[in-house]
């Protein structure tokens, strides 16, 4: 489902080529490559070994991120992983020990983060516009994507639900404004044990979801994510600051507005987001131009083990009822400028 706006940004750029489709079901592999003017498809190894193929962008189901990109970095290719990095962190830091050895790199999803929307309000917080950040409210409540999904399964298992599969989002984004998180408490439940496919070929095959389908945690910031809302309610974040508290766009979206109210003032001032909005893809190009040019990628492996990390803590939580440690840690990555341009050809 999501290859089509990867696709469709990573033939558009011009710092990028793409060579070669891979899916474990070779037609599907083919009839992308077709669509998109791919001139090679098959399978993940083929991918991995191709000459000319410097990077895998690896979109995957979660079960599959590690080994994927495992195979990718066995072949000295750098990787770029969907969410989350891997199942647990005990995969994702081989998988990153693994690309450390072999000198290539990791990056991975969101790369939302190096949206329009989330890379603005950076500049404002970076920039004193609502004093020291304080705390964060977010708010993601959904039915559940087994009403859109033809193969929903696989996000109600380990690796997905609504922590794993939406808040690396929310997570990924506060890492980014607070820096990393070093304890968490959590607790989650189920309302329905039994969910129906709502839509393609399977629909009304029932299935099990295997995971806490709502969850609601403590880190610096308070996180509501449920798939057991009747009410759609996406994209609710709020940072609190000493002087202002400012109202966030959606984490999973690479635009929207941002609205900054200052202690003592009764109405909201909205301020334009500046910056890339051309969606999924975004990080994979940002990779490519710093492999290209020696510096750091900023949607890196390290602060999606955190973000994974983190994840398996509440997890941890809401199983154990305490407070739990995050041991990982990352380096927060620079700020996109506000003229970084998806579509201008910088490498030659
Ligand atoms: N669907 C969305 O809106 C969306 C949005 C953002 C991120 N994602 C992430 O993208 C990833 C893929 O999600 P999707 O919705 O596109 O799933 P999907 O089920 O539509 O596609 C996954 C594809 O991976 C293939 N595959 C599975 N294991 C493989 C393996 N070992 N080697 C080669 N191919 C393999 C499957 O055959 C399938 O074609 C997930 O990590 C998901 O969290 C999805």
């Amino acid at each position: 489902m999501i290859s089509d706006e990867y696709l469709r940004n990573l033939t558009s750029f011009p710092d990028v080529r793409v060579l070669f489709c891979a899916d474990l079901v070779p037609e599907r592999a083919k009839a992308q490559a077709a669509r998109y003017g791919v001139p090679g498809a098959g399978s993940a190894a083929q991918a991995a070994e191709h000459p000319d193929v410097e990077l895998v962008v690896n979109l995957t189901i979660p079960a599959a991120h590690a080994e994927v990109g495992r195979q990718a970095v066995a072949a000295g290719k750098s990787v770029w992983n969907e969410k989350p990095l891997a199942l647990d962190t005990a995969a994702g830091r081989g998988l990153l020990a693994a690309a450390a050895r072999a000198g290539v790199r990791v990056g991975c999803a969101p790369d939302t983060v190096l949206g329009a929307g989330l890379q603005t309000a950076r500049r404002l917080i970076d920039g004193g516009a609502i004093g020291e950040p304080q705390s964060a409210l977010t708010l993601m409540q959904d039915p559940g994507p087994e009403r859109w999904h033809h193969d929903p399964e696989f996000l109600f298992r380990p690796g997905a639900g609504p922590l794993f599969d939406i808040g690396p989002y929310y997570l990924s984004m506060l890492a980014t404004l607070f820096g990393p998180a070093d304890q968490v408490a959590a607790l989650g439940r189920r309302s329905q044990h039994s969910r129906v496919i709502g839509s393609g070929p399977r629909a009304g095959t029932k299935f099990e979801a295997e995971v806490p389908t709502h969850v609601a945690a403590l880190i610096a910031a308070t996180l509501l994510l449920s798939f057991d809302s009747p009410l759609r309610r996406h994209g609710f974040v709020e940072i609190t600051g000493t002087e202002a508290t400012l109202s966030l766009p959606d984490p999973n979206r690479f635009d929207g507005e941002i609205r900054v109210r200052p202690m003592g003032r009764d109405a909201w001032e909205t301020i334009p987001a500046a910056g890339a909005t051309a969606s999924r893809g975004l990080g994979v190009l940002d990779m490519a131009r710093s492999i290209r040019a020696g510096t750091a990628h900023r949607a890196s492996g390290e602060l999606a083990l955190h973000v994974l990390d983190t994840m398996e803590a509440v997890a941890r939580s809401i199983t154990a009822g305490t407070f739990e440690r995050v041991p990982t840690t990352f380096e927060t990555p620079d700020a996109l400028p506000a003229d970084w341009d998806p579509w201008a050809a910088t490498i030659v």
